[in-house]
């Protein structure tokens, strides 16, 4: 369920119009990382807690961009445009608590 969940989240189209990073997070990001960025179902490390938002925006683009070094995260280079990837990025901050 979960693994049909996240093909359809990576299968996805990239939008063309402007980057919304609302909706880019939500298709392509909340099914690993849960809609409020708190780890989603695999209990991932939380988006939202100071660790992570401490980083700088470029720091937070280039894992998304590269991906993990495990590839538990494939870089998403390729896969959404860096004006979407920046977008996606913007939205985390959003979900700081
Ligand atoms: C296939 C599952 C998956 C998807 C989809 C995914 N991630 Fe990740 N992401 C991970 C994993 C796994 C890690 C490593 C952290 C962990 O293991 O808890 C990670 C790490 C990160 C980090 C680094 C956190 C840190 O340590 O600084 C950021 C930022 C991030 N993801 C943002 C995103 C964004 C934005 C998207 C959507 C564009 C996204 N992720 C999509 C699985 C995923």
């Amino acid at each position: 369920m979960v693994r049909a969940l996240l093909l359809l989240a990576l299968l996805a189209p990239t939008p063309s119009r402007a980057a919304d990073g609302a909706e880019i997070y939500r298709r392509r990001c909340a099914g690993c990382h849960g809609a409020d960025g708190g780890g989603g179902p695999r209990k991932l490390k939380d988006l939202a807690s100071p660790e992570v938002q401490g980083k700088g925006d470029q720091e937070l683009f280039d894992a998304v961009a590269r991906g993990t070094p495990d590839r538990k995260m494939a870089g998403f280079r390729g896969r959404l445009a860096d004006a979407e990837i920046k977008a996606a990025v913007e939205h985390l901050r959003t979900l700081k608590r």
